[in-house]
């Protein structure tokens, strides 16, 4: 359904398309102009630090920009690493989000050696809830009004987590 890949600067176009969804503007915001937007995809293509492994997610026929999923705060020591997802408006229901959590997390638990992925949402997000249940990550408490999201408001979260262990 998707590969994981690289940012590439030919991406900068669906970049800003998908950063004027009003979803993705809400509950995972991005840059608004073309400088910012190579930006970004840069910071994302360099995993030099080993403090994030966050990749494009692509459409393997035709190379399209389908989304973006981040691996960040890489803990080595803990073992665990937060993840965090959009999905363009014209690619969504069709299993490109979970799928994209699978690849992220064979990576983790493959090459990088973690044991814990986790995430958090809005509760009031309701397609990022299904993603973390069908990509196999338990909601593990709700955590109360624990983050501002660009509305101003601070919202209610659940806290979604896997173990390298739970995956077959
Ligand atoms: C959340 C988001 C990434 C989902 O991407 P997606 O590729 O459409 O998700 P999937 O197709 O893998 O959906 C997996 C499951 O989630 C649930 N789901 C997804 N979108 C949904 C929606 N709009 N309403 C209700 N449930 C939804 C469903 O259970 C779905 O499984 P099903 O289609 O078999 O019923 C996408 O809607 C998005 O980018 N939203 C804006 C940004 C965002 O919320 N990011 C996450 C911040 S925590």
């Amino acid at each position: 359904v998707i590969e994981l890949r690289s940012f590439v600067e030919s991406d900068v176009p669906a970049l800003l398309r998908a950063f004027s969804d009003p979803d993705i503007v809400l509950w995972n915001p991005g840059p608004t102009d073309a400088a910012e937007a190579w930006d970004w995809a840069n910071q994302r293509n360099d995993h030099s630090a080993g403090t994030h492994a966050s990749f494009a997610i692509g459409d393997p026929h035709d190379g399209a920009l389908l989304g973006s999923i981040s691996v960040f705060h890489i803990d080595a020591d803990q073992g665990d690493v937060e993840m965090g997802y959009w999905v363009g408006p014209d690619a969504r229901r069709r299993g490109v989000a979970t799928a994209a959590v699978n690849a992220a997390l064979d990576h983790v638990f493959g090459p990088l050696g973690l044991r814990r992925g986790y995430l958090f949402h809005a509760v009031e997000n309701i397609a990022s809830c299904g993603v973390a249940r069908r990509a196999g990550l338990r909601h593990e408490g709700t955590l109360r009004e624990s983050y501002r999201y660009p509305d101003g408001r601070w919202h209610d979260e659940h806290l979604h987590a896997i173990l390298a262990s739970e995956r077959a």
